[in-house]
Protein backbone atom coordinates (compact mmCIF):
# COMPACT_ATOMS: atom_id res chain seq x y z
CA UNK A 1 0.00 0.00 0.00
CA UNK A 2 1.23 3.37 -0.89
CA UNK A 3 0.49 6.67 1.23
CA UNK A 4 -0.50 10.40 0.96
CA UNK A 5 0.10 13.05 3.31
CA UNK A 6 -1.86 16.28 2.67
CA UNK A 7 0.92 19.30 3.35
CA UNK A 8 -1.17 21.85 1.69
CA UNK A 9 -4.15 24.01 2.81
CA UNK A 10 -4.14 27.74 3.85
CA UNK A 11 -3.72 27.32 7.47
CA UNK A 12 -5.65 29.86 8.25
CA UNK A 13 -6.58 29.44 11.69
CA UNK A 14 -2.68 29.78 12.36
CA UNK A 15 -2.41 33.15 10.43
CA UNK A 16 -0.61 35.44 10.93
CA UNK A 17 1.94 32.43 11.28
CA UNK A 18 1.07 30.69 8.38
CA UNK A 19 0.85 33.48 5.91
CA UNK A 20 4.35 33.38 4.88
CA UNK A 21 5.34 29.93 6.14
CA UNK A 22 3.79 26.13 5.28
CA UNK A 23 1.97 25.05 8.43
CA UNK A 24 3.54 21.43 7.85
CA UNK A 25 6.85 23.06 8.12
CA UNK A 26 6.64 24.61 11.76
CA UNK A 27 8.29 23.11 14.47
CA UNK A 28 6.32 21.22 17.57
CA UNK A 29 8.83 20.87 20.02
CA UNK A 30 11.86 20.37 18.08
CA UNK A 31 11.14 19.49 14.92
CA UNK A 32 8.99 20.05 11.89
CA UNK A 33 5.36 19.20 11.72
CA UNK A 34 5.34 16.82 9.27
CA UNK A 35 7.84 14.52 10.56
CA UNK A 36 4.96 13.15 13.18
CA UNK A 37 2.44 12.10 10.27
CA UNK A 38 5.76 10.84 8.49
CA UNK A 39 6.90 8.89 11.31
CA UNK A 40 3.09 7.25 11.81
CA UNK A 41 3.62 5.76 8.09
CA UNK A 42 6.96 4.54 8.83
CA UNK A 43 6.15 3.21 11.86
CA UNK A 44 3.51 1.39 9.61
CA UNK A 45 5.98 0.18 7.47
CA UNK A 46 4.94 2.42 4.46
CA UNK A 47 7.66 3.36 2.15
CA UNK A 48 6.10 4.69 -0.67
CA UNK A 49 5.00 8.02 0.38
CA UNK A 50 3.56 11.18 -1.85
CA UNK A 51 3.12 14.94 -0.03
CA UNK A 52 0.43 16.84 -1.56
CA UNK A 53 1.47 20.64 -1.11
CA UNK A 54 0.73 23.81 -2.56
CA UNK A 55 3.28 24.53 -5.55
CA UNK A 56 5.07 27.67 -3.84
CA UNK A 57 6.42 25.23 -0.91
CA UNK A 58 7.45 22.49 -3.01
CA UNK A 59 11.21 23.72 -2.66
CA UNK A 60 11.55 24.09 0.92
CA UNK A 61 9.83 20.57 1.41
CA UNK A 62 12.42 19.05 -1.20
CA UNK A 63 15.10 20.98 1.17
CA UNK A 64 14.31 19.54 4.13
CA UNK A 65 13.01 15.78 2.82
CA UNK A 66 14.12 15.30 -0.68
CA UNK A 67 13.69 12.26 -2.31
CA UNK A 68 13.34 9.99 1.01
CA UNK A 69 16.17 7.86 0.27
CA UNK A 70 18.42 8.92 3.29
CA UNK A 71 15.41 7.33 5.51
CA UNK A 72 14.99 4.25 3.63
CA UNK A 73 11.41 5.74 1.74
CA UNK A 74 10.29 7.09 -1.88
CA UNK A 75 9.26 10.30 -1.19
CA UNK A 76 7.17 12.12 -3.80
CA UNK A 77 5.43 15.14 -4.31
CA UNK A 78 2.45 16.28 -6.07
CA UNK A 79 1.33 19.88 -6.27
CA UNK A 80 -2.76 20.62 -5.31
CA UNK A 81 -3.53 23.61 -7.90
CA UNK A 82 -5.71 24.80 -5.30
CA UNK A 83 -6.69 24.25 -1.34
CA UNK A 84 -10.17 22.47 -2.14
CA UNK A 85 -10.50 20.40 0.49
CA UNK A 86 -8.70 17.38 1.73
CA UNK A 87 -10.73 14.74 -1.10
CA UNK A 88 -9.61 17.18 -3.33
CA UNK A 89 -6.09 17.03 -2.00
CA UNK A 90 -5.85 13.01 -2.38
CA UNK A 91 -7.88 13.00 -6.01
CA UNK A 92 -4.77 15.20 -6.90
CA UNK A 93 -2.97 11.83 -6.67
CA UNK A 94 -4.88 9.80 -8.78
CA UNK A 95 -2.31 10.01 -11.69
CA UNK A 96 0.13 8.10 -9.24
CA UNK A 97 -2.26 5.63 -7.37
CA UNK A 98 -5.30 5.70 -9.53
CA UNK A 99 -6.15 1.52 -9.06
CA UNK A 100 -4.64 1.17 -5.82
CA UNK A 101 -5.92 0.77 -2.11
CA UNK A 102 -4.04 4.17 -0.18
CA UNK A 103 -3.37 5.17 3.33
CA UNK A 104 -4.09 9.03 3.98
CA UNK A 105 -2.62 10.58 6.42
CA UNK A 106 -3.22 14.51 7.55
CA UNK A 107 -0.02 16.88 7.77
CA UNK A 108 -1.04 18.34 11.04
CA UNK A 109 -2.53 15.39 12.64
CA UNK A 110 -0.25 13.95 15.48
CA UNK A 111 -0.40 10.02 16.78
CA UNK A 112 1.07 8.89 20.24
CA UNK A 113 0.12 5.68 22.05
CA UNK A 114 1.00 2.16 22.69
CA UNK A 115 0.23 -0.40 20.52
CA UNK A 116 -0.95 2.26 18.06
CA UNK A 117 1.26 0.63 15.01
CA UNK A 118 0.14 -2.39 15.33
CA UNK A 119 -3.88 -1.52 15.18
CA UNK A 120 -2.61 0.41 12.41
CA UNK A 121 -1.36 -2.14 10.64
CA UNK A 122 -3.72 -4.21 11.48
CA UNK A 123 -6.63 -1.92 10.10
CA UNK A 124 -3.89 -1.75 6.79
CA UNK A 125 -4.02 -5.43 6.22
CA UNK A 126 -8.39 -6.15 6.72
CA UNK A 127 -8.45 -2.83 3.84
CA UNK A 128 -5.50 -4.07 1.94
CA UNK A 129 -7.23 -7.84 2.21
CA UNK A 130 -11.26 -7.68 2.52
CA UNK A 131 -11.31 -4.28 0.93
CA UNK A 132 -13.78 -1.23 2.16
CA UNK A 133 -12.44 1.75 4.36
CA UNK A 134 -11.43 2.40 7.83
CA UNK A 135 -11.66 5.40 9.64
CA UNK A 136 -10.26 5.88 13.74
CA UNK A 137 -12.52 7.92 16.35
CA UNK A 138 -11.31 9.46 19.22
CA UNK A 139 -13.31 11.06 22.24
CA UNK A 140 -12.62 15.09 22.70
CA UNK A 141 -14.30 17.90 24.00
CA UNK A 142 -15.11 20.23 21.00
CA UNK A 143 -16.48 17.69 17.93
CA UNK A 144 -17.67 20.26 16.55
CA UNK A 145 -14.77 21.37 14.81
CA UNK A 146 -13.67 18.04 13.50
CA UNK A 147 -15.96 15.34 11.30
CA UNK A 148 -18.57 13.48 13.73
CA UNK A 149 -19.31 9.56 14.32
CA UNK A 150 -22.44 8.68 15.81
CA UNK A 151 -22.96 5.02 17.04
CA UNK A 152 -25.44 2.74 17.48
CA UNK A 153 -26.17 0.42 20.36
CA UNK A 154 -24.13 -2.33 18.75
CA UNK A 155 -21.14 0.28 18.37
CA UNK A 156 -21.27 0.58 13.98
CA UNK A 157 -21.28 3.86 12.98
CA UNK A 158 -24.81 5.19 11.88
CA UNK A 159 -23.98 8.43 11.00
CA UNK A 160 -20.72 11.08 9.93
CA UNK A 161 -21.20 14.62 10.10
CA UNK A 162 -18.96 17.19 8.90
CA UNK A 163 -18.09 20.18 11.69
CA UNK A 164 -21.60 19.73 12.91
CA UNK A 165 -22.94 22.33 15.10
CA UNK A 166 -24.90 20.23 17.50
CA UNK A 167 -22.91 17.31 17.46
CA UNK A 168 -24.91 13.87 17.59
CA UNK A 169 -21.91 12.38 19.79
CA UNK A 170 -17.88 13.25 20.88
CA UNK A 171 -16.25 10.79 18.70
CA UNK A 172 -13.67 12.82 16.48
CA UNK A 173 -13.12 11.05 12.95
CA UNK A 174 -9.10 11.61 13.06
CA UNK A 175 -7.04 12.82 10.50
CA UNK A 176 -5.78 9.01 9.01
CA UNK A 177 -7.99 6.89 6.57
CA UNK A 178 -7.41 3.43 4.54
CA UNK A 179 -9.34 3.38 1.23
CA UNK A 180 -9.36 0.87 -0.94
CA UNK A 181 -9.18 1.05 -4.56
CA UNK A 182 -12.97 2.12 -5.15
CA UNK A 183 -11.55 5.31 -3.60
CA UNK A 184 -11.04 6.39 -6.90
CA UNK A 185 -14.24 6.29 -8.54
CA UNK A 186 -15.83 7.30 -5.16
CA UNK A 187 -13.25 10.90 -5.63
CA UNK A 188 -15.38 11.63 -8.92
CA UNK A 189 -18.72 11.00 -7.36
CA UNK A 190 -18.08 13.92 -4.85
CA UNK A 191 -19.44 17.43 -5.28
CA UNK A 192 -18.36 20.51 -3.11
CA UNK A 193 -19.90 21.03 0.30
CA UNK A 194 -22.16 24.12 0.98
CA UNK A 195 -18.55 25.75 2.38
CA UNK A 196 -17.17 25.24 -0.87
CA UNK A 197 -14.82 22.20 -0.14
CA UNK A 198 -14.59 18.74 -1.16
CA UNK A 199 -14.57 17.05 2.06
CA UNK A 200 -13.32 13.68 2.89
CA UNK A 201 -16.38 12.89 5.32
CA UNK A 202 -18.53 12.52 1.95
CA UNK A 203 -16.14 9.83 0.70
CA UNK A 204 -16.20 8.00 4.21
CA UNK A 205 -20.10 8.67 3.83
CA UNK A 206 -20.36 6.59 0.58
CA UNK A 207 -18.20 3.86 2.11
CA UNK A 208 -20.57 4.08 5.19
CA UNK A 209 -23.66 3.87 2.68
CA UNK A 210 -22.57 0.59 0.80
CA UNK A 211 -21.61 -1.23 4.29
CA UNK A 212 -17.83 -0.46 3.76
CA UNK A 213 -16.82 1.36 6.29
CA UNK A 214 -15.16 0.20 9.77
CA UNK A 215 -14.15 2.63 12.90
CA UNK A 216 -11.72 1.93 15.45
CA UNK A 217 -12.20 3.70 18.53
CA UNK A 218 -8.58 5.29 20.07
CA UNK A 219 -9.32 4.88 23.87
CA UNK A 220 -7.68 6.71 26.55
CA UNK A 221 -4.50 4.72 25.67
CA UNK A 222 -4.09 6.87 22.72
CA UNK A 223 -3.00 10.58 22.58
CA UNK A 224 -4.30 12.53 19.10
CA UNK A 225 -3.84 16.47 18.04
CA UNK A 226 -4.47 18.20 15.36
CA UNK A 227 -2.20 21.26 15.10
CA UNK A 228 -3.74 23.50 13.07
CA UNK A 229 -5.07 26.23 15.93
CA UNK A 230 -2.60 28.65 18.37
CA UNK A 231 -3.49 26.49 21.12
CA UNK A 232 -3.55 22.97 19.37
CA UNK A 233 -0.11 23.74 18.38
CA UNK A 234 1.54 25.03 21.30
CA UNK A 235 -0.20 21.63 23.34
CA UNK A 236 1.29 19.29 21.06
CA UNK A 237 4.48 21.33 21.34
CA UNK A 238 3.98 21.07 25.33
CA UNK A 239 3.04 17.07 25.08
CA UNK A 240 6.10 16.24 22.58
CA UNK A 241 8.52 18.53 25.34
CA UNK A 242 6.97 16.75 28.64
CA UNK A 243 7.46 13.17 26.66
CA UNK A 244 10.53 13.82 25.39
CA UNK A 245 12.11 15.20 28.89
CA UNK A 246 10.65 12.39 30.94
CA UNK A 247 10.93 9.37 28.76
CA UNK A 248 14.96 10.29 26.88
CA UNK A 249 13.55 9.31 23.89
CA UNK A 250 11.98 11.01 20.58
CA UNK A 251 8.69 10.64 19.39
CA UNK A 252 8.71 10.98 15.86
CA UNK A 253 12.32 10.77 14.60
CA UNK A 254 12.11 9.35 11.29
CA UNK A 255 15.86 8.51 11.26
CA UNK A 256 15.44 6.22 14.21
CA UNK A 257 12.37 4.33 12.89
CA UNK A 258 14.16 3.60 10.00
CA UNK A 259 17.04 2.26 11.49
CA UNK A 260 15.00 0.21 13.46
CA UNK A 261 13.42 -0.53 10.42
CA UNK A 262 16.01 -1.73 8.94
CA UNK A 263 15.93 0.42 5.98
CA UNK A 264 19.28 2.54 6.72
CA UNK A 265 22.43 1.88 8.34
CA UNK A 266 24.01 3.70 11.29
CA UNK A 267 26.63 5.01 8.59
CA UNK A 268 23.50 6.75 6.93
CA UNK A 269 22.95 8.60 9.93
CA UNK A 270 26.02 9.77 10.77
CA UNK A 271 26.38 11.76 7.84
CA UNK A 272 22.81 13.26 8.54
CA UNK A 273 24.55 14.32 11.80
CA UNK A 274 27.63 15.73 10.33
CA UNK A 275 24.74 17.44 8.34
CA UNK A 276 22.94 18.68 11.24
CA UNK A 277 25.85 20.15 13.46
CA UNK A 278 26.14 19.09 17.14
CA UNK A 279 22.38 20.28 18.35
CA UNK A 280 20.17 18.19 20.43
CA UNK A 281 18.86 16.01 17.40
CA UNK A 282 22.42 15.33 15.84
CA UNK A 283 23.40 14.05 19.34
CA UNK A 284 20.23 12.10 20.01
CA UNK A 285 21.45 10.22 16.85
CA UNK A 286 25.17 9.55 17.62
CA UNK A 287 23.22 8.08 21.15
CA UNK A 288 21.19 5.57 18.69
CA UNK A 289 23.65 4.61 17.03
CA UNK A 290 26.29 3.65 19.91
CA UNK A 291 23.40 2.34 21.17
CA UNK A 292 22.90 0.24 18.23
CA UNK A 293 26.52 -1.07 17.49
CA UNK A 294 26.71 -2.16 20.89
P1 LIG B 1 -7.45 21.84 7.46
O1 LIG B 1 -6.84 21.98 8.81
O2 LIG B 1 -8.87 21.49 7.37
O3 LIG B 1 -7.21 23.16 6.61
P2 LIG B 1 -5.96 24.10 6.58
O4 LIG B 1 -4.69 23.36 6.88
O5 LIG B 1 -6.01 24.86 5.31
O6 LIG B 1 -6.16 25.05 7.83
P3 LIG B 1 -7.28 26.14 8.15
O7 LIG B 1 -8.55 25.40 8.37
O8 LIG B 1 -6.74 26.76 9.40
O9 LIG B 1 -7.33 27.13 7.02
O10 LIG B 1 -6.61 20.77 6.63
C1 LIG B 1 -6.27 19.54 7.18
C2 LIG B 1 -4.96 19.09 6.56
O11 LIG B 1 -5.09 18.89 5.17
C3 LIG B 1 -3.83 20.06 6.74
O12 LIG B 1 -2.68 19.32 7.11
C4 LIG B 1 -3.67 20.72 5.40
C5 LIG B 1 -4.21 19.72 4.43
N1 LIG B 1 -4.98 20.28 3.29
C6 LIG B 1 -4.54 20.06 1.99
O13 LIG B 1 -3.48 19.45 1.78
N2 LIG B 1 -5.29 20.54 0.97
C7 LIG B 1 -6.46 21.22 1.17
O14 LIG B 1 -7.11 21.62 0.19
C8 LIG B 1 -6.89 21.44 2.52
C9 LIG B 1 -8.17 22.17 2.80
C10 LIG B 1 -6.13 20.95 3.53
Amino acid sequence: MKAVILAGGRGTRLFPITVAVNKHLLPVYNKPMIYYPLSILMLMGLRDIIIVLNGEDLPAFKKLLGNGEHLGIRLKYVVQEAPLGLAHALKSTASLLEGQSVCLVLGDNIFFGHGLPALLKKARREVEEGGGAAIFVYQVHDPERYGVAEFDEKGRVLRLEEKPRRPSSNWAVVGLYFYDSQVWDFLRLLKPSPRGEYEITGINQIYLEKGLLKAYRLGRGFTWFDAGTPESFLEASEFVAVYEKRSGKMLACPEEIALANGWISSEEILSRCNMFGDGLYSQYLKRLIEEHTR
